[in-house]
């Protein structure tokens, strides 16, 4: 019999939300990357309450064959994921005029969510995860179906409360109020280390929604080149003389993943030889067929004899290998090749779930023993770790430049007992890209991933924009301090070659790494664009979560605060507060994300430009908040290229006043106690 859903138009189907016939069972596919299996954590009442929390969502007579079906695929997959309600149609990011929706907003909204699942762009698009492998836009396909069919229906003057995955539903809100207002994850404190998660999402109350995936904000790979690239190019002129050039020069790492995949782009922008390893090798494959990494090499002798003649040749090339990072490491440290700069980036936020893959066992036997014997498992992480910090450690007596790239590598080595402590044991001995990088050179100036999406889907408004951000770029470099000067030619070179490098996957967007200054001249000539119909569809803005403002995390965003508030939440709750009374069209504040669950809270926003009067007000309003709320608590954390920005804002902005911090002289602290 042909399903109910096949026979019905893309619009009925989202406008109708949970179907009135109950659709035919449907198998997830098996042609796309799938979850792994979730480690089976629930007693067997927790199991009968995660199915009577499932049908909820649906009418009592489909309950008897509905709660057969959730329990097989709670005990198939450790998640009721409702593979049967996942809709027929094709899901990728449709022009804006193709969503049923009473407003602009909702169908902005509706399209930034379809991108976050498109099979193109999603890492695990049947389990609704987009990356990091367990950061989920929704829990299960009928919070899809009716968030959509909310998106659909919203009024101007009302507001959608999306907690954890689930639409709460519509409330009465105001014109100026978020249309949408976005929790994920948010625990008692108590109950937020990385079993919590497991339990709590298997049971269906709560999720993972990493940074950009749960916020609809997800721009593909393309939203981590830019600040993979300004990170190695950095971490480069950090260690070569002055002049001299990455062609040549080793960048080792791991994880070809969401976020990860981008290293060999990265590498190749920055121009060096990426060496990058990858155990799966559908993740490989995926990444080598979009262009992402240049070859994709299988045997450890292979890879060190083409790594070889790399560096004899001064290429610029990225080379995949097939293979875990570790034996990487070692074979590379026995063949003598030496690495310049060195990285990680499995996603070790999530260590026992899938997130790193040991050393020693293949990537099939992995997934079958975190399943059966997940403690087993548990052990060789960490004896996998171990190894992996030793080689990296010999590296390093070397020479070689070793940084964590905010996948919790150094917690979780740490935790595992690998030798990754300073000499006086408080410290790690490698620093965090953002402590030593992007901390100092942009966050503390208020330089972060801005970002934007035309909503026509039409290349040409992306070549639009990219025009003008480039004009606005140079017009400010004009005038800007030396102190940002390396920043702004980075960025600008960036947009020169956006195109070039051809970073579209998905939705026409572009990211850049903006300050408060760029962000706002560049938002307002957009509005303007769209107004004179140089742009032929609204854009939307947000950025990515990892910045200035919008993340409080001891290990990555804020690794580079000393005075001990890394360790407090507020900024990142006064910026999802203070965004959404300032105009932003969503907002949303999570628990985890990029370093794990319980170890972050970050939030981010979205806004939608319609070349409205409205739209001017709102964007410098909001934008201005969004980066120096974070500028000002970085300066009062003492940092000084922080002061120099805020100091420098006062000036500009007299409704601007932020209490300054009095640096003290150690001779009045040293004797003390
Ligand atoms: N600093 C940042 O800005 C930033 C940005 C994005 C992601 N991250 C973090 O980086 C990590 C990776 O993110 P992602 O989205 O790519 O995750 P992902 O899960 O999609 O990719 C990680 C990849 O690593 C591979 N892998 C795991 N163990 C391996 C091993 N031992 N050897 C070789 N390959 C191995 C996995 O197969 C997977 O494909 C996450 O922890 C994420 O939070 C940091």
């Amino acid at each position: 019999m042909t399903p109910i859903r096949q026979q019905v138009d893309f619009k009925t189907q989202i406008l109708q939300g949970i179907p009135e016939e109950l659709p035919s069972k449907r198998s997830p596919s098996e042609d796309v990357n799938r979850a792994p299996k979730r480690k089976d954590i629930l007693r067997r009442d927790e199991k009968i309450l995660a199915v009577r929390n499932a049908l909820r969502y649906f009418p009592k007579k489909w309950h008897e064959e509905l709660s057969k079906e959730f329990a097989e695929e709670l005990n198939s997959y450790g998640r009721i994921y409702m593979y049967r309600f996942k809709p027929d149609y094709e899901m990728y990011a449709r022009p804006i005029s193709e969503y049923p929706a009473n407003t602009a907003a909702g169908a902005a909204i509706m399209l930034m969510i379809q991108n976050n699942l498109d099979p193109a762009v999603a890492q695990h698009p049947e389990e609704l995860i987009t990356y990091g492998g367990n950061g989920a836009v929704f829990q299960n396909w009928a919070q899809y179906l009716l968030c959509m069919k909310y998106l659909a229906t919203m009024k101007e003057d009302q507001t959608l409360h999306m907690y954890s995955g689930h639409p709460m539903g519509l409330f009465p809100s105001s014109l100026n109020a978020p249309r949408v207002v976005v929790t994920n994850g948010m625990m008692i404190p108590n109950y937020s280390n990385q079993d919590d998660w497991e339990r709590f999402n298997a049971l269906g109350v709560t999720q993972y929604g990493q940074m950009t995936a749960g916020s609809y904000m997800y721009i593909g790979p393309q939203g981590i080149v830019h600040g993979t690239a300004i990170t190695v190019m950095n971490g480069f002129r950090k260690v070569l003389e002055t002049g001299d050039s990455p062609s040549g020069k080793v960048f080792l790492t791991s994880g070809m993943g969401g976020m990860s995949g981008a290293q060999p782009k990265a590498g190749n922008i920055a121009g060096c030889i990426t060496v990058c390893a990858e155990v799966n090798i559908q993740a490989a494959e995926k990444r080598h067929a979009q262009g992402w990494v240049d070859e994709l090499i299988f045997s450890i002798d292979e890879l060190v004899s083409r790594t070889k003649i790399a560096i004899a040749d001064q290429e610029v090339v990225s080379l995949g290998f097939v293979g875990n990072i570790v034996d990487v490491w070692e074979h590379f440290y026995e063949e003598e090749v030496f690495v310049h700069l060195g990285s990680d980036q499995t996603s070790l936020h999530n260590p026992w779930a899938g997130g790193y893959y040991p050393a020693g066992l293949s990537f099939e036997e992995s997934n079958q023993m975190m399943a059966e014997n997940p403690e087993l498992f548990k052990e060789k992480v960490r004896e996998s770790l171990r190894r992996q910090v030793a080689a990296i450690n010999k590296h390093a007596s070397k020479g070689t430049y070793f940084f964590d790239y905010g996948n919790a590598f150094l917690l979780e080595s740490s935790r595992a007992g690998a030798e990754i402590m300073d000499d006086k044991g408080k410290d790690f001995r490698y620093p965090s890209y953002v402590q030593d990088i992007l901390g100092p050179m942009c966050f503390d100036y208020g330089f972060g991933p801005f970002r934007w999406v035309c909503t026509s889907g039409d290349p040409n408004d992306l070549e639009k924009t990219d025009e003008i951000a480039l004009k606005v770029m140079k017009e400010i470099k004009n005038e800007a301090p030396l102190e940002i000067q390396q920043q702004m030619q980075d960025n600008i070179k960036w947009i020169e070659d956006a195109e070039e490098n051809k970073l579209v996957v998905g939705s026409q967007a572009r990211i850049l790494y903006a300050d408060a200054e760029g962000r706002i001249k560049i938002a307002q000539a957009f509005n303007m664009a769209i107004r004179e119909g140089q742009i032929s569809a609204p854009v939307v803005l947000g950025r990515d979560h990892h910045d200035v403002s919008g993340t409080d995390s001891p290990f990555r965003e804020t690794s580079n605060i000393y005075d001990g508030s890394q360790y407090t939440a507020d900024m990142a709750i006064h910026n999802v507060i203070g965004d959404s009374f300032r105009g932003a069209t969503w907002v949303s504040i999570h628990n985890g994300g990029g370093v794990g669950w319980g170890e972050v809270i970050n939030g981010g926003f979205g806004m939608l430009l319609d070349g409205s009067k409205e739209a001017d007000t709102n964007l410098r309003n909001m934008l201005f908040y969004d980066v120096n709320n974070g500028i000002a608590r970085r300066s009062w954390a003492r940092n000084k290229e922080a002061n120099f920005a805020l100091k420098r804002e006062m000036e500009r902005t007299p409704g601007l006043q932020v209490t300054i911090a009095e640096t003290v002289d150690d001779r009045f602290l040293n004797d003390l106690f």
